[in-house]
């Protein structure tokens, strides 16, 4: 998938004057002096926009996962602050050279969750570390901590033995075959959540399952791969899946963007084009209880009516999975990359409704790459663009007064290009963005794995 290099970013913004807004440098610590190193899907295979939850924080510490260059899948984590990574290798290693198969990592929330409030009643039970890895329409691998590993990190050690052995369940709960994108989101009911698609591209649904503290359960699919979408051209699809811009809770409240991929490429007007079009955007009070309990009808669809926040025929090259954040005031906000119609021959066709608002960064990708947007304790919206290049757009300038704050291409990181970011510490309002990066390289030669730390100034 080889896209036009003319690549504009685009925020949109459910609302509407600027002032300096900066970031500081706060440290620099090497994960992996040897990652693996491959390049497939334009990609790396632990530096994914999807990856929502390849880096978190927990009480107190930062954990991180990836693949070193014995395949084996790592985990490490610090105690925030400190410059050195305490790093494990799990059972498993990486099954084949594909950029999707990306690991993630998951701790039961400890706000919500039972963790900090059953401490002083009864033992816990609870707070283990989750990872879920290495599966493209397959099955997913997944391996479990012991009970407490993440609850009080400083008294229990820190050891491979305190992980299971590689399950393809989630601890007894069959996902199926056809498994991708597994993500851990924390959940408004305090409870941990997996996202993941069931199905393929083109013909697959966005899932859920549920952690309450010691079982999983399926909570089910919410997105319906069925029913015509009919292009310009008159060509119809009957088939597709939802690439979601991610799953974030933010006051009880579920937002997800995604944009819809059909199955049918009869539609493009260039071999190399993508079949993606729209954004979509949707929410949920009760997600448990809306995919739980009722019938096919209710799932996000194509005749979904009054989803659409940003309509965009195919043949825009509009990427998928790119990012999305909510304010603390509960707004949503989207990034998404496409090339304009007013830079190719197929036609635009777009127009903005009187709630979403669209700013366009005034900045070319030079990268396939996806950004991170990320929101501070401030609402003022913080892109990471490929190659460790921040920008920022503050709540006071309306969202519009996009500012390149930091150059990792100048300032000599030598990031390989897509990053992936430390959302969980953002959530908490620590207002510092942790970025994990990989140095570029070249073949099959392993190459740094780091962590950067901005402190945010706006
Ligand atoms: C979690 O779900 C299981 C299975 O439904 C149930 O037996 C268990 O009591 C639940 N635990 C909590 C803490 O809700
Ligand atoms: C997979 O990637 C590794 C690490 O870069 C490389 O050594 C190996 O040759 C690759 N295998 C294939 C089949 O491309």
């Amino acid at each position: 998938m080889r896209l036009s290099p003319r690549w504009i970013m685009e925020v949109l913004s459910c609302s509407l004057v600027a002032y300096a807004a900066s970031v500081t440098v706060q440290s620099n610590t090497l994960l992996d002096s040897s990652w693996i190193y491959f390049v497939s899907y334009d990609g790396l295979v632990n530096l994914n926009s999807f990856e929502i939850s390849g880096i978190i924080t927990h009480n107190g510490y930062q954990y991180a996962t990836w693949y070193t260059s014995s395949r084996y899948a790592m985990i490490g984590r610090r105690q925030l602050g400190a410059n050195s990574w305490s790093t494990i290798q799990l059972p498993h290693q990486l099954s084949t050279n594909d950029s999707h198969d990306v690991v993630v990592v998951g701790v039961l929330p400890k706000m919500v969750g039972a963790c900090a409030l059953r401490r002083k009643r009864k033992p816990l039970k609870n707070c283990r570390v989750h990872i879920a890895m290495d599966c493209h329409s397959t099955k997913m691998c997944y391996i479990m901590s012991v009970a407490n590993l993440a609850t009080n990190p400083g008294s229990m050690s820190w050891t491979a033995s305190q992980f299971g052995s590689l399950q393809t369940t989630l601890n007894g709960v069959n996902l199926g075959s056809s498994i991708t994108y597994p993500q851990f989101v924390l959940a408004a009911n305090g409870r941990l959540q997996l996202s993941y698609r069931v199905g393929i591209s083109g013909n697959g649904q966005a899932s859920i399952a549920e952690y309450n503290e010691s079982t999983w359960s399926i909570l089910g699919q919410w997105s319906s791969p069925t029913g015509t979408y009919t292009s310009t051209n008159d060509v119809a699809s009957t088939a597709r899946n939802l690439y979601i811009h991610g799953f974030t809770y933010k006051s009880g409240r579920l937002h997800s963007s995604g944009t819809w991929r059909e199955q049918n490429t009869g539609f493009l007007c260039s071999s190399g084009g993508l079949t993606n079009h729209d954004t979509i955007y949707v929410y949920s009070d009760d997600i448990s209880t809306t995919v739980g309990t009722t019938g096919t009808s209710s799932l996000v669809g194509i005749a979904s009516t009054g989803i659409i926040v940003y309509p965009l025929d195919p043949n825009h090259g509009l990427m998928n999975q790119e990012s999305q954040d909510v304010d603390t005031t509960g707004l949503p906000h989207v990034m998404i990359s496409y090339v304009p119609g007013r830079f190719g021959q197929c036609v635009s066709n777009y127009v903005t409704d009187r709630l979403w608002t669209k700013s366009e960064l005034p900045y070319a990708l030079n990268s396939v790459g996806c950004t991170q947007l990320v929101m501070d304790s401030r609402d003022n919206a913080w892109a990471v663009l490929p190659f460790v290049r921040v920008a920022v757009a503050t709540k006071a300038g309306g969202w519009k007064d996009w500012n390149l704050v930091y150059d990792g291409t100048t300032t000599g990181l030598s990031g390989f290009g897509e990053v992936v970011v430390d959302r969980i510490r953002m959530q908490a309002g620590q207002d510092v963005l942790s970025v994990m990066y990989q140095k570029s390289s070249s073949g099959s030669t392993p190459s740094e794995l780091r962590v950067v730390e901005f402190l945010l100034n706006a």
